[in-house]
């Protein structure tokens, strides 16, 4: 395995999803690394050390390459103030870093956002199970005979964190573990009910996960709540509800606040 090469890259259900080799080791990124970064990149890059700046580096080039797979431009993915990455307006994205491997994941935020995380399979680490887990989550898993108790519970825990890195763009504060239910299927799907203490609204959760040799990789997609029906639109209907805003006659930049404008859908 070659430090900071791609590990491999492909086509998910949610978008695009890249991973690259990181070397488990605090020693500094070298410098023809650093290089195939932006500037700005670079200079945030340079500010960070050790574990964490292999990290970061690993997260920005594996998300180089989910936007190199949708042929788009790659400007500097910097952070907000949360510690999420900054993609450009109309694209949202998510990654995760863990040991020896960063992944990321991108796609068009007009499909919602997204959230991706990366946990190892070991060591298990049943200690977490009430901190992260609901009663009725630990009831399920306790459930199961001894040997299969930790991946249930690890599946669970890193789809909490994928929901919270796809749900902080709309709700811009901490989410906590008892805020979201996840219930998995054997088909690698998961059913999020999202508990949220502040009521910000019925978001709609898709949830996937993958095992790959030694990790989980979990996948979450969220959409905003619908938006309550035009008055003067009467019943209105599904297709309806799919139109632009350019399509239904309203000035682009008239939405609410805090919701981006995808400059792709708007201008058709
Ligand atoms: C933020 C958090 C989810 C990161 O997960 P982690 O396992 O520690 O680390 P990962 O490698 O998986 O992810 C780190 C990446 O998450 C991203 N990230 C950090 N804060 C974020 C936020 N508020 N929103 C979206 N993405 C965020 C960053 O890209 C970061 O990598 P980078 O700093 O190199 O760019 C985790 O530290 C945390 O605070 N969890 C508690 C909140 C939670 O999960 N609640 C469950 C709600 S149901």
């Amino acid at each position: 395995m070659i430090p900071y090469s791609a590990a491999f890259s492909k086509a998910v259900h949610f978008g695009h999803l890249a991973a690259i080799h990181i070397p488990d080791s605090k020693e500094p990124v070298p410098e023809d690394v650093l290089n195939r970064l932006d500037e700005s990149e670079r200079q945030h890059a340079r500010s960070l050390n050790g574990y964490r700046q292999v990290d970061w580096v690993g997260g920005r080039l594996a998300m180089r390459g989910a936007l190199d797979d949708m042929d788009r431009r790659t400007p500097p993915i910097l952070v907000d103030d949360w510690g999420a990455p900054v993609l450009p307006r109309g694209l949202s994205g998510s990654l995760s870093h863990k040991r020896t491997l960063a992944v990321a994941l991108v796609a068009r935020s007009r499909h919602g956002r997204l959230g991706l995380d990366l946990e190892d399979l070991a060591p298990a680490r049943m200690g977490i199970a009430e901190r992260v887990l609901l009663p009725e989550e630990l009831d399920a898993v306790m459930a199961l005979p001894e040997h299969r108790r930790w991946t249930a519970l690890v599946l669970r825990f890193s789809m909490k964190e994928a929901v919270y890195k796809a749900l902080h763009p709309y709700v811009h504060r901490y989410v906590g573990f008892d805020e979201a239910l996840v219930r998995p299927d054997v088909d690698c799907t998961a059913a999020v009910e999202l508990r949220l203490r502040e009521d910000e609204g019925s978001f709609r959760v898709e949830a996937r996960y993958a095992w790959l040799p030694g990790r989980i990789i979990t996948m979450v997609r969220i959409r905003p709540p619908r938006r309550p029906r035009h008055p003067n639109h009467g019943e209105g209907s599904e297709g309806e509800q799919k139109r632009t805003p350019a399509e239904q006659g309203r000035p682009v930049l008239d939405q609410a606040p805090g919701r981006e404008v995808d400059l792709d859908e708007a201008l058709g």
